[in-house]
């Protein structure tokens, strides 16, 4: 296929052709306490593997003999153009990963011309990995425990010339994250979150014996439906709430002038039990409208999947753990590549379904 990426590929196994791929062999490349980390989910990862099944239980219904020889995976969400639809998901700690980290991805995901949301707990600072990209940067954001020091965060953004903030609200606190604990994951001393260095050090909380360390604690420092509001008052920059699984949040954001949401159960992470990103989509799609931004994610894996989502009302996907299994068993060749089989997966299903653009593809284009 496409020549100019035809160097690399002596460089990755021949039989390492699918984001699965990725997986199965990052578990070789990857300490087992880091894998068991990025692959697991919340407690019985009762979500984490629905996710997979109920994207597996989607067909697609082809039309055949279309002409597909004008077709292309071009669009334009919120103002933006993409080269294709699928974009990184904000991952944290990618130095777990590889010792170039974000860097890698950022220089991986310009090549195979791919937005890319960068976390709040990037282990290099979000400047540096914004230098490596001409494509639709996001910055993903995590309040902080002071408005001060949330705001600080976003005005590098600002300055770095990130374009959209997508707020995630899912994740106030971990999940049960058992199979990472049985695992023994403690993150290594040598990865931290290089934009939080300058942090103010956080207050010493004590709690009597009708408190608790949940509610009293971790959850007072958490941002509410007011915190998003007031963050709408202090930047210019289009706000996308991201974990939104329900039709009432979703339709809530709408009405706050949030500019879209990005439908997703943080790849079945936190809550365990919570239905999965593609139950929700047409629900959230029918409520919001046809012009709403909607961007999906958890459990994509495939050009299919892609295609799926994009027909239940996704405008835009991201993709979650396998950057990450792709940046460790090759850096920012894996992840390109990765990007480059996911791009042309969708290419193929899209020419197969006989859906030759992004347009083209609705519910009519499943079973
Ligand atoms: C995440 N995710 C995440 N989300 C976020 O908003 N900020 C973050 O820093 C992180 N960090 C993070 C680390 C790791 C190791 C994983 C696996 C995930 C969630 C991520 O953005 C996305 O929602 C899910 O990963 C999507 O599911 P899949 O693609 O992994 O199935």
């Amino acid at each position: 296929m496409s020549m100019q990426y035809a160097p690399f590929l002596d460089a990755i196994p021949q039989d390492l052709v699918s984001a699965s791929d990725y997986s199965r062999y990052a578990k070789e490349h990857l300490p087992q306490t880091i894998y068991e980390y990025v692959v697991g989910g919340g407690a019985d990862e009762i979500t984490l593997n629905r996710n997979r099944q109920k994207l597996d239980d989607i067909l697609i219904s082809p039309s055949l003999l279309q002409d597909c020889t004008n077709g292309g995976t071009n669009t334009v969400c919120m103002d933006e153009k993409f080269r294709h639809p699928i974009l990184l998901a904000p991952v944290a700690f990618q130095q777990l990963a590889h010792p170039d980290g974000e860097i890698a991805t950022a220089q991986a995901a310009d090549l195979l011309e791919t937005g890319m949301i960068v976390s709040t707990l990037s282990t290099k600072p979000l400047e540096d990995i914004a230098e490596n990209l001409t494509q639709p940067k996001w910055f993903q954001l995590y309040f902080q425990q002071s408005h001060e020091f949330t705001l600080s965060l976003v005005r590098r953004a600002e300055k770095a010339g990130y374009t959209k903030l997508v707020v995630t609200v899912d994740a106030p606190l971990h999940g049960i994250r058992n199979r990472a604990q049985r695992a023994g994951f403690v993150l290594p001393e040598d990865i931290s979150a290089a934009n939080l260095k300058d942090r103010p050090p956080l207050p010493r909380q004590s709690f009597d014996a009708s408190q608790s360390i949940v509610f009293q604690g971790m959850m007072s420092e958490v941002p509410t439906w007011d915190d998003i509001a007031w963050l709408r008052t202090q930047t210019t920059l289009p706000i996308i709430l991201k974990g939104v699984l329900s039709v009432a949040d979703a339709l809530k954001a709408k009405q706050l002038g949030v500019a879209g949401v990005v439908v997703s159960n943080h790849g079945g992470r936190t809550l365990d039990c919570l239905p999965t990103s593609i139950e929700m989509l047409p629900l959230i799609r029918q409520a919001v409208g046809p012009e709403y931004p909607l961007i999906f994610d958890s459990g994509i894996e495939r050009g299919t999947d892609v295609f799926k989502a994009l027909a239940l009302g996704a405008n835009l996907v991201c993709l979650g753990r396998p950057q990450f299994y792709a940046l460790a068993v090759a850096g920012a060749l894996g992840v390109a590549h990765l990007l480059r089989i996911l791009r042309e997966e969708l290419e193929v299903t899209m020419s197969l379904a006989g859906t030759p653009t992004i347009k083209d593809i609705s519910s009519d284009s499943l079973i």
